[in-house]
């Protein structure tokens, strides 16, 4: 069996991080999102990875490399533009084959990972299966409509959903698929949409097999979904601290403090991932907060946000709450007169001023 990552896309809800990075590239819990999925599949025991690239392919073959890190081959496969997820299958087919494969959405994060769906594919003698999972907005996903377990029908953000149940990003297919992938036509966003494929295979008669999934599950295309996952993974963090905390520093709770990184006169709330190398002096780092690597963190209080790497934050004497910093961004105190908020922000930025 194969693994396919999607890791194209263009990230506008993310923007302005997305300008300069891609999407899947974000760090929650200090590891950009899409480890998580590289991690999934090596975990259910697929060593041979596609991953399907567009614009930020450069990025992403900078970071994931060949994949030998985790133990798995990877090869990148090219989508000249992003025209849906059932594109993306059409253009990884001299990759794939005639092998079953699972595919994943780089920018999704599951609890558990998937070992347990894809060994029940191993078994199955269907021709797709698909994770489903509750959601409180459906209308903003694929929607999955059951009878007796099975699902009868499929459609793409519907306006008036037949049911709650999410088609989550992960998805595992025979060859059969690309016959679907070739018969559907564009959508309304005009996108060839996996959904449509699904349903055609549902039309024709081929099995289609639903789990639903009980945990928790993201699709982190926004704001408020990455500081969400970071949540939840950070409650499992293991504490360790490997760089150096001095006697005046509190750390409560999950706190993994990286190697080379430096505490000094701080109080640390887990859960709290502190990056390699970072400075944190006479700050405050509350509660579901990831600091990135070579950061340095002065006179300052953070809570439930994410940092990214090479930021400086010094000085600042409101607490930051629910942040999402990208990389090399400096916030301190302006010493000039006049006393004013003084900003250099890129297109699509948010600011919240008290
Ligand atoms: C895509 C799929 C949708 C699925 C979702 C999961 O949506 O089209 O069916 O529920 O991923 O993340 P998109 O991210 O393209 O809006």
């Amino acid at each position: 069996m194969k693994g396919l990552i999607l890791s194209g896309g263009k990230g506008t809800r993310l923007r302005p991080i997305t300008y300069t990075s891609a999407k899947q590239l974000v760090p929650v819990a200090n590891k950009p999102v899409l480890f998580y999925a590289i991690e999934y599949l090596r975990d259910a025991g697929i060593h041979e990875v596609g991953i399907v690239v567009g614009d930020t392919r450069a990025e992403i073959r900078a970071a994931v490399g060949d994949g030998a890190r985790w133990g798995v081959r990877v090869a990148y496969v090219e989508q000249p533009e992003p025209l849906g997820l059932a594109h993306a299958v059409k253009v990884a087919e001299p990759f794939l084959g005639r092998d079953r494969f699972v595919m994943i959405l780089g920018d999704n994060v599951i609890e558990g990972g998937i070992a347990a769906y894809v060994q029940t594919f191993r078994r199955a003698s269907c021709q797709a299966l698909v994770i489903l999972t509750p959601v409180a907005d459906p209308q903003n996903f694929g929607v999955a409509e059951l009878a007796d377990g099975q699902i009868v029908r499929l459609v793409e953000k519907p306006r008036d959903p037949p049911s709650n149940l999410a088609l989550v990003g992960i998805y595992m297919f025979d060859q059969h698929i690309f016959e679907a992938v070739n018969a559907i036509r564009p959508s309304a966003r005009g996108e060839l949409e996996i959904t449509d494929a699904i349903q055609h295979l549902i039309d024709r008669g081929y099995a289609v097999e639903p789990v639903v999934h009980q945990g928790w599950w993201f699709d982190t295309g926004k704001m408020e979904d990455l500081l969400a996952v970071n949540r939840c993974l950070l409650e499992t963090l293991e504490p360790r601290v490997e760089g150096r905390v001095d006697e005046a520093s509190q750390l409560h709770g999950r706190v993994a403090i990286a190697p080379g990184a430096v505490v000094v006169h701080s109080v640390l709330r887990g859960p709290v991932s502190i990056g390699e190398r970072t400075r944190v002096v006479d700050a405050y780092i509350g509660p579901f907060t990831s600091i990135g690597h070579d950061c340095v963190i002065e006179d300052c209080e953070i809570e439930h946000s994410i940092v990214m790497e090479h930021c400086r934050i010094v000085d600042v004497h409101h607490r930051l709450e629910d942040c999402l910093i990208g990389r090399n961004v400096e916030v301190s105190r302006s010493p000039l007169k006049p006393r004013a908020y003084k900003l250099m922000l890129g297109d699509n930025s948010k600011v919240g001023i008290i």
